[in-house]
């Protein structure tokens, strides 16, 4: 599994003015959208592409544009969602498929209540947008689901990661012959005995929409 934590002064600014908790619900959402631009960039450097001609005014040239099947980004609902205008700004012709998954407070395990994704992934690679890696647990039920639908490729494109979540992908993708790979701007310390990545920003969801998300 390859883990790039996105080294560039611009999204340590944008990650530094998300953790402070005096940021707005606006301000935050503003943010994370203009580092997921800049994490995607990141994350789309092997993005497949087909060699293609055209004609300037001046001459003819030899150029690129992205290959088919077009990419998928899928957001994983809820906090995904505040992560998908700002990778669309980057991937305008990429479809987008939604991906519902909540963890158990308590027992922090992953149930999938909603799903909506073309049929077959099969030669797709995929963009899954989740804002926080903290105990591995969501983002691996999304990449299993999304593995056994044929996707060939995997990229998980996170604001923020725990080690031990990163570890814990890590351990199921590391040897996987679908190539996944995470793409972060930073890796905390550690999660604290809630699941929540300390220092982190909080519950991203929260930040976002600023309610508390209980049904
Ligand atoms: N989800 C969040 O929103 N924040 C965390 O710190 C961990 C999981």
């Amino acid at each position: 599994m390859r883990t790039l934590v996105a080294d560039h002064p611009l999204i340590a600014h944008k990650l530094t003015a998300l953790r402070d908790q005096r940021t707005d619900s606006p301000t935050f959402r503003r943010l994370a959208d203009e580092l997921v631009t800049l994490l995607a960039y990141e994350a789309t450097r092997d993005v497949r592409t087909t060699v293609v001609d055209v004609v300037t005014p001046v001459a003819h040239a030899r150029g690129l544009r992205l290959a088919r099947p077009r990419p998928l980004v899928v957001p994983v609902l809820r906090a995904g969602l505040g992560m998908l205008e700002g990778m669309c700004r980057l991937l305008p012709t990429a479809e987008v498929g939604f991906l519902g998954l909540v963890r158990d407070e308590e027992t922090l395990v992953p149930t999938t209540y909603a799903s909506r994704l073309p049929e077959s992934l099969s030669g797709r690679q995929v963009y899954v947008l989740d804002p926080m890696l903290a105990t591995g647990g969501t983002l691996t039920a999304a990449i299993e689901l999304l593995i056994a639908r044929g996707a060939d490729q995997v990229t998980a494109i996170c604001l923020l990661a725990a080690p031990e979540g990163l570890a814990f992908v890590e351990s199921r993708f590391g040897d996987s012959a679908v190539p996944v790979s995470v793409v972060t701007a930073g890796v905390d310390e550690r999660l604290n005995e809630h699941g929540y990545i300390v220092p982190g920003l909080g519950d991203a969801g929260d930040r976002l929409y600023g309610t508390t998300g209980t049904p």
